[in-house]
């Protein structure tokens, strides 16, 4: 398979082959350098990696697993010095710890205190500040004052909004609803205009535990006050075994804990003694990501998928407008309005008020307040009659009042479920789905869609593909996640086909994809993953030189397709040992660095 030379394309690089090997692939001319792996130390007093004896002090001053959302924030005018901030969405058991298979199906015998300790200190995010130096490669600031672990572990956090203090959102370790530990599952986020870093929490179910369960050993709500709420959620998810020892997991003994996850998650990253914010305002469901513009009038806009099979995409709108003051700023998330989307047949989008009182979300339907309206944000939406699509994941942004919507997959769609603006029964793929708000006005309640691409393999007439017709063997790609743009408004977007990609045999990676002009749904390969990695980021900075990658759960997703792994151990004999290759290292979850050779933007 030989690298096609690009056609005529506003991406100036040379695309890569596609393949699936033990390492990573950049496209000629660009170097990709580690810059911070599992278990690397962030601050001057933490200890360095020790994967045999590895421990919950140390894990809370190391970095954090399975790296996923990446955003910078520059510190000088330069664009040499900025925070890093990165969320760490989950754990692999079967990787992390020696010894140790995939414990979910194994009853969790494997899990110990001591272990669930550890799980919860490499989850949540990481905070640093990161230099570019003479010869151009970035390195981390250890010891920068900035620097700072956030986890369910040990970070506490406050709510903001209608749902704050609510009598849902207490618990006996809270009797005001006001204060939680931490944060879970954290996969894409965002950066606000003034510079503050959102998590999105995305599948929080999985972290619940029951101890009461029927007859086919899933868990019987039928005893809960809240079973609606907690089955349209999935919640629990009975994914690890914290519930055994911490009793703010375990739903039969803090019912109302699973209310304060799932929301969106405000840090202030330029100081590491500001206490997170969950703000309640933006809806409470398994949020992808968090991306944020604003509209012409100065409204802060911040588009969201719940990324679940069937489930809607949404967008914020905030009451007041920007201003210099941060604090201010701050509040945006406070006060607003949340929407969710309506796709039509003839390709007009309607952006449909969540707002209680109006219309279904009355106490006669379960709404006694806003604040339950936020906290069941999916039964409301329900009631509205949005659209069900296929796995919203990140949504991005363009100032000139256009987005772009991943949607990932969804195999269990039927035909007749079929709808335009999810097109494909049984979609292996996924589609992008490109949005123009009317006016040009991200805050507008309606606008237009059409279909960018739908994901897949072109030349297999069933797969249903449509893609520019110049794109190459090497460029089409299946199951968008994340995207950005560069600095100069072009996409890019990157790929988590999961267990799946066994139905490509293509690794994960980053991909050009052209919106505008003749070559409009033309992609080209840029980066991929090593074997098992799904890729996450990405994030160019605003001068465009630089672009985060973040390369999650190496050597685990398919590799029990490759291997016949599933319930082994993946940590004595992994499908790569990358990014060390080091016989005594497992691979690591690592964020990866790409600038270009000779310096200057990644793609002009
Ligand atoms: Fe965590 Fe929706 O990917
Ligand atoms: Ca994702
Ligand atoms: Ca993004
Ligand atoms: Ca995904």
């Amino acid at each position: 398979r030989q690298a096609a030379a690009a056609p005529d394309s506003r991406y100036k690089f040379k695309e890569l082959a596609w393949g699936n090997d033990e390492t990573h692939h950049i496209a000629d001319g660009y170097d990709a350098d580690m810059l911070l792996r599992w278990g690397d130390p962030i601050t001057t007093d933490a200890p360095e990696f020790d994967v045999m004896n590895q421990t919950a002090a140390a894990q809370l001053k190391q970095f954090g697993y399975n790296n996923d959302y990446v955003g910078f924030w520059p510190l000088n005018d330069e664009g040499t010095r900025g925070v890093l901030c990165v969320n760490h969405e989950y754990t692999n058991e079967e990787v992390m710890f020696p010894g140790l298979g995939r414990q979910d199906n194994q009853d969790f015998a494997g899990m110990t205190p001591e272990l669930i300790d550890i799980e919860m200190a490499a989850h949540g995010g990481t905070v640093v500040e990161i230099a570019r130096g003479e010869d151009g490669k970035w390195a981390l600031v250890r010891d920068s004052r900035l620097n700072r672990r956030i986890t369910p572990l040990d970070t506490e956090m406050t709510f903001s909004g209608p749902a704050a203090g609510h009598d849902r959102m207490k618990t006996n370790a809270d009797p005001d609803g006001m204060t939680v530990i931490g944060t879970v599952n954290n996969c894409a986020g965002g950066m606000t205009p003034w510079g503050t870093y959102l998590m999105a929490e995305e599948n929080f179910h999985g972290y619940f535990w029951t101890d009461v369960l029927d007859a086919e050993g899933k868990p019987d709500l039928s005893a809960h006050l809240d079973a609606a709420s907690l089955k349209r959620y999935g919640v629990p998810g009975l994914w690890y075994a914290w519930g055994r020892f911490h009793d703010r997991w375990n739903i039969d003994k803090e019912p109302n804990e699973p209310n304060r996850w799932g929301w969106i998650v405000e840090v202030d990253p330029m100081d590491p003694t500001a206490t997170p914010v969950k703000h309640t305002a933006l809806g409470r469901f398994r949020h992808e990501g968090a991306e944020t513009t604003v509209s012409p009038d100065g409204r802060l806009v911040v588009y969201s998928g719940d990324d679940n099979r069937f489930d809607y995409l949404y967008k914020y709108v905030s009451t007041g407008t920007l201003s210099d003051d941060r604090a201010a700023n701050s509040a945006l998330l406070s006060d607003g309005t949340l929407y969710v989307a309506r796709f039509d047949e003839d390709g007009s989008i309607t952006w449909m008020p969540l707002v209680h009182g109006t219309g279904p979300l009355t106490a006669a339907n379960g709404f006694v307040s806003q604040a339950d309206v936020l906290i069941d944000t999916r039964l409301a939406a329900d009631a509205l009659g949005a659209t069900p699509m296929d796995r919203p994941e990140d949504v991005q942004p363009r100032g000139d009042g256009t987005a772009y919507v991943m949607l990932t997959n969804n195999t269990r769609r039927k035909a007749d479920q079929v709808n335009a603006a999810n097109p494909r029964a049984e979609s292996s793929f996924g589609h992008i789905i490109e949005i123009k708000e009317a006016g040009g006005d991200h805050a507008a309640t309606s606008g237009t869609w059409s279909i960018l691409v739908k994901c897949g393999d072109p030349s297999v007439a069933e797969v249903g593909a449509q893609w520019n017709p110049e794109t190459s063997e090497n460029g089409w790609f299946g199951s968008p996640d994340n995207c950005a743009f560069d600095a100069d408004g072009r996409l890019w977007i990157s790929t988590d086909q999961g267990g799946s990609w066994g139905k490509t045999g293509k690794s994960d990676g980053l991909y050009a994809l052209e919106t505008e002009g003749a070559l409009r749904g033309h992609s080209q390969l840029f980066f991929r993953c090593p074997v098992g990695g799904e890729l996450c980021g990405p994030y160019f900075t605003n001068n465009g030189e630089t672009l985060f990658l973040a390369v999650q759960h190496p050597g685990t997703d398919g590799t029990k397709d490759l291997k016949g792994f599933e319930r082994e151990s993946v940590f004595e004999d992994p499908a790569t040992r990358w990014p060390d290759f080091d016989p005594a290292m497992p691979p690591r979850p690592s964020v990866v660095v790409v600038t270009r050779k000779g310096g200057g933007k990644i793609a002009v």
